[in-house]
């Protein structure tokens, strides 16, 4: 019989070798895990050597060792940020008593699922993203890609920890079904919509990581304030790595401006089509990428309006963003905040009891936070002497989810009739045209130091080695 170390296996410092039953259950889950990365991690990966972050602790020198892993083997581990002493519930009903060290009972399902809900976004976006390692724009992006994902496997890993730590078997039934889920699938899709879209290209995945795992960050920072101790430490070391994620995506939106900025000059063009047939991919292209992932994106924060939102708040599940920065009543009994509605053919603001509208507050927080890059990508064409400017549509364009679902807004906020709607859509949302031509750019560039054609290279490489630094060693 085999039997595994887990201390030298699992990096942890949670003290697994002490906790037997623990141990039992992630030996038992690991198995399964690796057959899930074998099956839906990235495709035809296996044997590549690949310059990868691993945590080994949460301390500064521990959190970011580099070096070359095959992916299978990377060593996905367990870390929760030292704990607080003495750290007391900061918000809610119970503020001012002690955060909690283990599940009480009459929250339980509501954390499992809050738990559930967040663990099951992690292994879906590796799903979505599993096929894009055939079309990397160059060996820098692949590794870029491929620290993403062992990263989400990490963070599942992480949620996993707890629901087998304080959810006794419903918890490993969870553990178990987060692995049986697949994004995208009909029988059996992954719990939130847009961890069940494609990523099907390139510049869709710097958009996902962009906007999605930028919604990874806020829904991570509000429940970094639960009352529920394990989970505030687990997330606020996940939020370590997710800066990485969002970087790969807002560098790789801009180095995409970048090169087609310096093509339009060089051209001497503004025109989709010639900047098209050079393979390059055109401004307002990246403009409809913008207002689909952000759009997408902004519905995970749910219903603009839920009682849901309310309890999470009040019984001190999960809080607001910087909920300790604020300097309200951190209760929110007597607050109330604007949402919006459709009122004879316009939107309108209206205000609603605040403890209600928390969903509305966080997506507010996640929409000023986007703007930043989106500043920051306007910078690249302005410096390269050009008039385009990006911009978030309004946040009742193209949403799914709450009030505005069955209203047609445009991206400057005006309410369209369906007829209307039908006429621009096609100048707002990527066509199919669109997605055809991006599709046609996206081949494999892998020599290094080589980039492909419809994007520039970064400015500096990983972990201060060259750009031109063998990034992905294939075998
Ligand atoms: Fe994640
Ligand atoms: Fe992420």
């Amino acid at each position: 019989m085999s039997s595994i170390d887990y201390n030298e296996k699992i990096p942890n410092n949670v003290n697994l070798g002490e906790d037997r039953a623990l141990k039992r259950a992630l030996e038992h889950w690991q198995p399964n895990y690796l057959n899930w990365w074998k099956d839906m991690g990235p495709e035809g990966s296996q044997d590549f050597d690949v310059y990868l972050r691993t945590a080994t602790s949460v301390d500064p020198q521990g959190w970011a060792q580099f070096g070359y892993v095959k992916m299978p083997d990377y060593r996905w581990g367990i870390f929760l940020n030292p704990a607080e002493q003495d750290r007391k519930i900061h918000f809610g009903d119970h503020k001012g008593e002690d955060a909690w060290q283990s599940v009480p009972g009459e929250y339980r399902a509501n954390l499992r699922r809050i738990i559930v809900t967040q663990g099951d976004t992690e292994p879906a976006s590796v799903e979505q993203q599993r096929h894009l390692g055939l079309t990397a724009p160059s060996g820098y992006d692949l590794r870029n890609l491929f620290q993403v994902n062992v990263e989400e496997g990490r963070h599942l890993w992480a949620m996993v920890y707890l629901l087998h730590k304080f959810f006794g078997r419903d918890g490993r039934e969870e553990g178990e079904a987060l692995l049986q889920r697949r994004s995208g699938e009909e029988d059996n899709p992954r719990i939130l919509q847009a961890f069940n879209e494609k990523t099907p290209d390139w510049l869709a995945f710097y958009m996902f990581t962009y906007f999605t795992d930028r919604d990874g960050k806020f829904q991570l920072c509000a429940l970094a304030e639960s009352s529920f101790d394990p989970l505030a430490r687990t997330t606020r070391f996940m939020l370590t790595e997710e800066a990485h994620h969002m970087f790969v995506g807002e560098s790789g939106v801009s180095r995409v401006i970048q090169r087609t900025c310096d093509m339009m000059n060089e051209l001497k063009t503004e025109d989709p089509a010639e900047l098209r047939a050079a393979g390059i991919i055109d401004l307002p292209t990246i403009q409809r990428y913008i207002n689909f992932h952000f759009s997408v994106t902004i519905d995970l924060f749910g219903s603009d309006q839920s009682s849901n939102a309310a309890t999470f708040y009040s019984t001190g599940l999960k809080g607001r963003f910087e909920e300790g920065k604020r300097s309200d009543d951190h209760v929110l009994k007597n607050d109330s905040y604007p949402v919006l509605e459709v009122h004879d053919g316009k939107l309108v603001e209206k205000q609603v009891p605040m403890l209600n509208a928390l969903n509305e507050v966080l997506r507010d927080d996640y929409i000023k936070d986007s703007m930043g890059g989106i500043k920051r990508w306007n910078k690249v064409i302005e410096k390269a002497g050009l008039d385009f400017r990006l911009a978030v549509p309004h946040k009742a364009f193209h949403r799914s989810i709450g009030a505005l679902k069955d209203v047609n807004v445009s991206p400057d906020g005006v309410v369209l009739t369906d007829e209307q709607w039908q006429e621009h859509v096609d100048e707002w949302l990527p066509s199919q045209q669109d997605r055809e031509f991006v599709n046609s750019l996206m081949g494999r560039v892998v020599e290094p130091g080589k980039f492909a054609n419809w994007i520039a290279p970064p400015v500096i490489g990983i972990d201060r080695q060259p750009v031109d630094f063998e990034y992905v060693r294939f075998n």
